[in-house]
């Protein structure tokens, strides 16, 4: 059967056939919110690389977390600035840290979200690298220890899922025996399995005062050329003990997602970087995209290729209009 018999344009007639047999559908329920905590009191500074994104202090997160609540948005994604930041980062692990401040608020306001902690040493140590650095390099066993107590001490203050985005090897298990060995076994991980060296965490590392002070990343990172070496982090990150997994970035590894998607069974998260965000907003300031549009396009795509769940600093306006 094909032309005159066959023409698809039959189901694009009308909207309501459209929405009748539309495949991927988007929710706001899909995102997973980043917020970024400071110290002080009253703080709302929009990052000026991320414009409509803030740095909050404590007391600006329980007006924050109903806000989302209320936008149907129900997962939010911690990441923490510390008063100081010193060789191992030891505000990572405080029990009145940054992070563990803002967890207790937020389950205390919105004990309906769920809240999710970034794991990693890069916004904590004085040299920026996800690691405990020696003779300039990142040690990566000494490491894991010090994320065992990150993440106690998360799941401690209340914390539902914890997130290693650090690319150590052996992460996801050092964290499960960790989390169990405290009786945090309901505590879930999700790990950042297939984490690209991307120059799209610009915006980001301003927005963590985060850069690494020497070198770069590409010794945990992945280098952007592999998606087989993808395989193995994903099939590695299970064999371990992870109960999802994540691609970052999204967008210029789409064929990442897909690949994930088809070869795992589990939950699959994609991280809508801070450079495609910031990317989206200059280009829509500048009146040459319309931003409702193509925000919706990109998310829609991310889940298209395979992502159950979207880490994106869109989320709240991607709701809105999806309320609308
Ligand atoms: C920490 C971390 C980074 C991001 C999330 N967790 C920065 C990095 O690896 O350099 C990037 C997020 C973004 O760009 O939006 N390791």
């Amino acid at each position: 059967m094909t032309f005159p018999n066959v023409r698809l344009r039959r189901l694009r007639t009308s909207s309501a056939v459209r929405d009748l047999v539309r495949e991927t559908l988007l929710t706001p329920a899909d995102f997973i919110y980043p917020l970024f905590v400071v110290h002080g009191r009253g703080v709302r500074n929009e990052i000026a690389s991320m414009p409509g994104v803030f740095h909050l202090s404590v007391d600006q997160l329980a007006a924050e977390s109903r806000e989302l609540v209320s936008l149907g948005v129900r997962a939010v994604v911690l990441f923490g600035l510390p008063a100081v930041k010193d060789a191992v980062g030891s505000e990572n692990f405080a029990a009145d840290g940054i992070v563990q401040q803002a967890i207790r608020v937020i389950k205390d306001a919105a004990p309906e979200l769920v809240v999710v902690t970034d794991v990693c040493m890069c916004e904590y140590t004085d040299h920026g690298h996800c690691g405990i650095v020696r003779a300039g390099q990142v040690i990566n066993d000494e490491t894991l220890n010090v994320l065992q107590q990150v993440v106690v001490s998360h799941a401690a203050a209340g914390a539902d899922i914890v997130a290693p985005s650090g690319m150590m090897d052996g992460m996801v298990r050092a964290i499960r025996q960790a989390l169990d060995g405290e009786q945090f076994s309901n505590v879930s991980i999700l790990s950042y399995a297939v984490k690209y060296a991307s120059s799209f965490y610009g915006p980001f590392r301003d927005a963590a005062q985060s850069p690494p002070q020497f070198g770069d990343r590409h010794s945990y990172q992945m280098d952007p050329a592999n998606a087989r070496e993808a395989m193995r982090e994903a099939q590695l990150d299970v064999e371990e003990g992870a109960d999802m997994l994540m691609v970052k970035p999204a967008l210029a590894y789409l064929d990442v997602i897909h690949r994930v998607r088809e070869r795992f069974d589990l939950p699959l998260a994609a991280y809508n970087v801070s450079g495609e965000y910031s990317m989206v907003k200059a280009a829509s300031a500048n009146g040459w995209v319309d931003e409702h549009k193509i925000v919706l396009e990109l998310l829609t795509g991310i889940k298209r290729a395979g992502a159950d769940m979207i880490l994106t600093y869109h989320a709240k306006d991607a709701a809105r209009w999806l309320n609308d």
